[in-house]
């Protein structure tokens, strides 16, 4: 992964200062999952459901528009967004300097299966249940256990939720990661 500053055409360095840093990943390839936001009612059952607070690390495995990478800031914590789409990346960074939390904030524009996600303590999704079952072997290998790991809508197949919620009409689940044994 290639570290380096993150000017907007437009809006260039007062953005890049404004959300921190922003990592790039060389070669870009299409994404997994078409951009649908997680409504603002269910981002916030998510964090309420992983008991997001400020020691905690968030990360949004393709962030979109960066919403629940924000909510989570908001909260205290510290937080992640990696998205494969460049447009994502930018929407989100103008969102964090919206919202003021470019001290707490990050994104990384890449791809979220290269990505090392180890430091995070919740993991939040809201991809596809394949996804999520491709996932799964990267989620128990980097993850320390105890991480809070949340899906909006989709499951883990055999990996039983530890708790499952309904939010409007949307159902969130949350996952935690067992010590190495179990
Ligand atoms: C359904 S949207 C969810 C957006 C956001 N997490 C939310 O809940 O509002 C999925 C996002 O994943 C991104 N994405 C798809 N494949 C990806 C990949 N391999 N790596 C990183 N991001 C990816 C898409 O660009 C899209 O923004």
């Amino acid at each position: 992964m290639e570290r380096r500053d993150f000017l907007l055409s437009g809006v260039a360095g007062s953005l890049a200062l404004a959300t921190g840093t922003v990592l790039a990943q060389e070669g870009r390839r299409t994404p997994d999952v078409i951009y649908v936001p997680t409504p603002q009612e269910v981002v916030d059952g998510m964090l309420k459901l992983a008991k997001v607070g400020k020691n905690d690390v968030v990360y949004d495995l393709g962030c979109g528009d960066g919403r629940i990478v924000v909510a989570a800031a908001r909260l205290g914590a510290r937080s992640v967004g990696i998205d494969i789409d460049p447009i994502r990346i930018r929407e989100a960074a103008e969102n964090i300097r919206v919202a003021g939390v470019g001290d707490r904030a990050k994104l990384i524009e890449g791809d979220l299966f290269a990505t090392d996600i180890s430091e995070a303590t919740v993991v939040t999704l809201y991809l596809l249940s394949r996804l999520n079952l491709k996932l799964r072997p990267k989620l128990l290998k980097e993850l320390r256990p105890g991480t809070r790991i949340v899906s909006h809508a989709f499951d883990m197949d055999d990996w039983k939720p530890q708790r499952t919620e309904s939010v409007g009409s949307s159902t969130i689940y949350l996952w935690t990661v067992p010590g190495k044994k179990a």
